[in-house]
C-alpha cells in the first residue's frame, strides 16, 4: 500500500535522488528549471508517495509561474521509482495533486512533457504559450482547473514577481 503525503524539508534530497534516477543526466539544464531557480515549490501540492515501509515510491512537485502575467501552476517534475512504474502511482500523484490545486483555488496548470501520457489527465497542447527556449512547443501542455481558464491566456512563461 502506498500513501501520499505533503513533501517536507527532510524529504528534499531523497526526492532529488529519485529524480536523478528517473530522468536523464543534466535534467537541471532543461529550460523549465530556469523558471524554478530561486523559487520555492508550492508546498501543499508537492507530494511524496511512500510504501508501508516508508520507502519512497514516487514524487511530484509544482511551481508557481506567470503566463503573460497571469498566475499558473507548472507541474513537475513527477517521477515514479523504476521498480514501481506501471502500478498507477504516476496517475495517483497527478490526479490527487490536481484535485488539491483545484480546492486551493488555482485556475490553470501547465507542464512540459509527453502529450501521449498527459492527455489521459486532460492536458492539451497550449498554443501561444512560450516557454524559455529551447522548448519543443508540442510538449507545452495545459489543463484548465475551472471552465475556460486558459481562454486568452498566452505569452511568455516567467517566474512569479
Ligand atoms: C511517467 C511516470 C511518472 C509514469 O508513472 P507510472 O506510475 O509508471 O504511471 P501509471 O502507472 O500511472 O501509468 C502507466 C501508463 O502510462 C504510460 N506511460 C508512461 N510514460 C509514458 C510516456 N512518456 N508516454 C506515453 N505513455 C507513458 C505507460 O505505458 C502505461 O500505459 P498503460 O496504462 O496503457 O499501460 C514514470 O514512468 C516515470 O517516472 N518516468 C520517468 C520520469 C518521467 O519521464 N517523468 C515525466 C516527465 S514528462
Amino acid at each position: 500500500m502506498v500513501e501520499l503525503a505533503q513533501e517536507h524539508d527532510d524529504d528534499w534530497w531523497e526526492v532529488e535522488a529519485l529524480y536523478d534516477l528517473c530522468f536523464a543526466p543534466g535534467r537541471e539544464a532543461l529550460s523549465s528549471y530556469r523558471l524554478r531557480d530561486g523559487v520555492p515549490p508550492v508546498p501543499e501540492l508537492s507530494l511524496v508517495a511512500r510504501d508501508a515501509d516508508g520507502v519512497l515510491a514516487g514524487a511530484i512537485r509544482f511551481w508557481p509561474v506567470l503566463v503573460g502575467g497571469r498566475r499558473a501552476l507548472l507541474l513537475g517534475p513527477v517521477a515514479v521509482h523504476p521498480t514501481r512504474q506501471g502500478e498507477g502511482l504516476g496517475g495517483l500523484l497527478i490526479r490527487d495533486s490536481l484535485e488539491r490545486a483545484q480546492a486551493l483555488g488555482w485556475d490553470r496548470v501547465m507542464l512540459v512533457g509527453d502529450a501521449p501520457y498527459y492527455a489521459r489527465f486532460g492536458f492539451v497542447r497550449l498554443d501561444g504559450v512560450e516557454m524559455p527556449p529551447p522548448t519543443n512547443p508540442d510538449r507545452v501542455l495545459g489543463r484548465a482547473l475551472c471552465d475556460g481558464a486558459w481562454k486568452g491566456v498566452t505569452g511568455r512563461v516567467t517566474r512569479p514577481t
